[in-house]
C-alpha cells in the first residue's frame, strides 16, 4: 500500500491512489458538515445549491473538477465518466451522484456548462461557483496543488469517490477501466451505504477484516469475472471457479502479471480465450507475485468452499432420496 501526496492528506481523509496500490484503510473517520465547506454552487441549470447539504449529505458521490476549454485531460475524464455512467445506468442520480465542478468559474457559467454537458451526453450535474470557494473545496478534498494551481488552469486530474454516510472517501484515477470504476462506485460504496446508518462516525460499525486476496478480487476482478461456476451470458471474462486447478500455476502467474504480453507472444491458451471473449484484452494491472498469490489463494479457497457446499447439497439430496427409498 503506497500512499503518495502526503501533503494532501487532510485529517482523517482517506485517499487511495491507483488501483495498483489500493486497499481499504479502516479507521475512524469523523468528518461531516464541519469538515466539508458548505459552499454555495450553481448547477448547469442555474439552480443554487450548497455543497454539503444538497450535494453530498447522506449520499454516495463521485466528484471531479474540470474546465470546459481544457484541451486534453478534462474531455478524456468527462468521456470516461460518461462510460461509467452508461455502465451504471439508472443508478446514477438515484443511488450514486456524479458532480463535475468547474475550476474556471469565470468562463464556465451555468450556460457554458450546460452546453458542455450536452456535448458529452452527460446526465449528471455540472456546477460553478465562486473561485475562492472552489479552491477551498479542492483543498479539503485533497485535489489542489499549490503553485501549479494558482493562475493557471492546470489541475490535479483525479476523481474523488465518497460515501458521506460512512465517511469513506477515496481518490481514483479517472483513467481507470470504466467497468472497474463502476464496480467500485456501485457495489463497494453502496454496499457500505446499505449498512444501517450509524448515529455518528465514532459509532460506525467496524467492517469485517477482508483478506487481501478477496479484497483485490472484489475491487479489481469482479467487474469482469464471476467466481461461482455460473458464468453469465455475455460475461466480459471467464468464470474463475476452479481456474487454479485447471491451469498451470506458472501460466496463471504469467497471465496475471502481463496478460497483454501473453497475447503478444501468441500463447495458445490466451489466444483462444481472447477470441472467445470478444477480443477484450484483460487489463495489465501490474500485479506482483505476492498480489497474484493472494488472489490465487482466494480463488482456490472459494473453489473449495463452493465445491464443499455442493457436495453437502449432493449428500443431502442423496440422503433424502435414501430416506424415500427406505420408507
Ligand atoms: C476488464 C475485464 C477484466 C478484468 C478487470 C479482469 N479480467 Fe481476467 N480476463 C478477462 C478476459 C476478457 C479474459 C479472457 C482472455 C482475454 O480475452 O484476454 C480473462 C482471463 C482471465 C484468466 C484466465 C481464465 C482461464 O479460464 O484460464 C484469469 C485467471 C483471470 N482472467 C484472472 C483475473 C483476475 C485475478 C483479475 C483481477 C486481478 C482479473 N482477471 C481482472 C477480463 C478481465
Amino acid at each position: 500500500m503506497k500512499i503518495i501526496n502526503y501533503k494532501y492528506l487532510y485529517l482523517g481523509f482517506v485517499i487511495l491512489i491507483s488501483l495498483g496500490n489500493s486497499s481499504a484503510i479502516s479507521g475512524a473517520s469523523r468528518w461531516g458538515a464541519d469538515y466539508f465547506p458548505n459552499i454555495p454552487l450553481t448547477t448547469h441549470e442555474g439552480k443554487k445549491v450548497r455543497f454539503f447539504d444538497d450535494l453530498i449529505k447522506d449520499k454516495v458521490v463521485v466528484i471531479n473538477f474540470i474546465y470546459t476549454h481544457c484541451g486534453d485531460s478534462c474531455p478524456l475524464e468527462t468521456a470516461q465518466l460518461t462510460k461509467v455512467q452508461k455502465i451504471m445506468g439508472d443508478r446514477v442520480g438515484k443511488d450514486v451522484f456524479f458532480y463535475s465542478i468547474t475550476i474556471d468559474p469565470k468562463n464556465d457559467t451555468a450556460d457554458v456548462l450546460k452546453e458542455y454537458r450536452k456535448r458529452f451526453k452527460a446526465k449528471w450535474t455540472f456546477l460553478t461557483g465562486k473561485k475562492e470557494d472552489i479552491i477551498l473545496l479542492r483543498k479539503k478534498l485533497g485535489l489542489y496543488i499549490d503553485g501549479i494551481q494558482d493562475g493557471s488552469n492546470n489541475h490535479n486530474v483525479s476523481l474523488i469517490i465518497g460515501n458521506q454516510t460512512t465517511g469513506r472517501w477515496m481518490k481514483r484515477s479517472p483513467f481507470e477501466n470504466p467497468h472497474v470504476l463502476a464496480d467500485q462506485i456501485g457495489n463497494w460504496l453502496t454496499g457500505w451505504k446499505a449498512a444501517p446508518k450509524p448515529k455518528n462516525y465514532a459509532n460506525a460499525p467496524t467492517l469485517r477484516n477482508i483478506p487481501r486476496g478477496e479484497q483485490m478480487y472484489r475491487t479489481r476482478c469482479a467487474t469482469c469475472h464471476t467466481l461461482d461456476g455460473n458464468e453469465l451470458v455475455g460475461a466480459l471474462g471467464p468464470d474463475l471457479l476452479g481456474v487454479t486447478e485447471r491451469r498451470d500455476k506458472q501460466w496463471l502467474f504469467n497471465w496475471l502479471k502481463a496478460p497483454d504480453q501473453m497475447l503478444k507472444k501468441k500463447d495458445p491458451i490466451a489466444m483462444a480465450l481472447f477470441t472467445k471473449y470478444n477480443n477484450l484484452v484483460m487489463p495489465n494491472m501490474r500485479l506482483n507475485q505476492q498480489e497474484a498469490r493472494a488472489l490465487f489463494d482466494y480463488i482456490s479457497d472459494e473453489t473449495r468452499r463452493l465445491s464443499g457446499e455442493s457436495k453437502k447439497m449432493q449428500s443431502k439430496i442423496s440422503n433424502n432420496l435414501g430416506n424415500l427409498t427406505t420408507r
